[in-house]
């Protein structure tokens, strides 16, 4: 489904990508961990064609991506859905509408709707829009202003969003950062359920390695820009786990 291969990004000349390479089968959920500034978002945005590589190649479905062909890239994002931290929606709309803008197909951090398009909708979106709130499990809140929402009521409504595309690839980058434990645990069972019933292949980027314990059987690991671990979750031993966060402040609370 997805193959990155070789990938190098410079930033600054700093190798921020340093030849990554990570294979993705269809239908498979993998959780991509790493310290802080290892390259994880950087990645994540190569596949989604808005981090155009130095060098190296993302592969979907048998296709390089063409990151000089702007339509070609708009075709390669349309079945890719994105989930965010900070959930990226419009606040001051509905949930529906916000849904709805996801038929759009994506842009970079999903808050470009522009309101005026909202009338453009047809019946057959709003309608698919509305099931996918109810999937979502908050159906008795599409027409409920986005700020006037929980944490984990807008990521529901974003993953509705994502859904709306009918994505191939979900990508999620730090979905639960921003939600207590418990929301937290609901959210990823969500992810799960969607990678599951529906088949969408899934990258998920997560800092808590308790979740990925509890939700994931594969776990890739960025360090400096490469892949330094790449395999089944229960082959995660302290030791590697030290490895790959060389002792990180946090690391203690990360494994505990
Ligand atoms: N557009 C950019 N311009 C310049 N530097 C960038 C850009 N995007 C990322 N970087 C740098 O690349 C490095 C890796 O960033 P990235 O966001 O990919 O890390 P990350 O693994 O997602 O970290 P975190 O866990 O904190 O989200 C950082 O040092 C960051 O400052
Ligand atoms: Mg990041």
């Amino acid at each position: 489904m997805v193959r990155i291969e070789n990938i190098r990004k410079r930033f600054n000349g700093r190798d921020v990508l340093d030849g990554a390479n990570m294979s993705v089968r269809k239908g498979e959920a993998v959780a991509l961990i790493g310290p802080s500034g290892s390259g994880k978002t950087t990645l994540i945005r190569a596949v989604n064609g808005f981090v155009v590589p130095d060098s190296g190649k993302v592969i979907i479905r048998g296709k390089g991506i063409n990151y000089r062909n702007k339509e070609s890239l708009r075709h390669t994002r349309k079945k890719i859905g994105m989930i965010y931290q900070l959930f990226n929606l419009v606040e001051r709309t509905s949930a529906l509408e916000n849904v709805m803008a996801g038929a759009l197909g994506r842009l970079d951090n999903g808050v470009n709707l522009i309101s005026s398009t909202i009338g453009l909708f047809n019946r057959e979106e709003r309608d698919k829009a509305m099931e996918l709130l109810k999937f979502v499990g908050i159906g008795d809140k599409a027409f409920e202003r986005v700020d006037r929402l929980s944490g984990g009521q807008k990521q529901r409504v974003a993953i509705a969003r994502a859904l709306m595309q009918d994505p191939e690839l979900l990508l999620a980058d730090e979905p639960i950062a921003n939600l207590d434990p418990k929301t937290s645990r609901k959210i990823l069972e969500l992810l799960l359920r969607i990678n599951m019933e529906k088949g969408i292949t899934m990258i998920c980027v997560l800092h808590h390695l308790d979740a990925v314990r509890d939700n994931f059987s594969r776990v890739v690991a960025l360090k400096n820009g490469s892949i330094c671990f790449d395999g089944e979750t229960y082959t995660l031993t302290h030791d590697r786990i030290h490895d790959i966060y060389e002792f990180e402040e946090d690391t203690e609370c990360l494994v505990a």
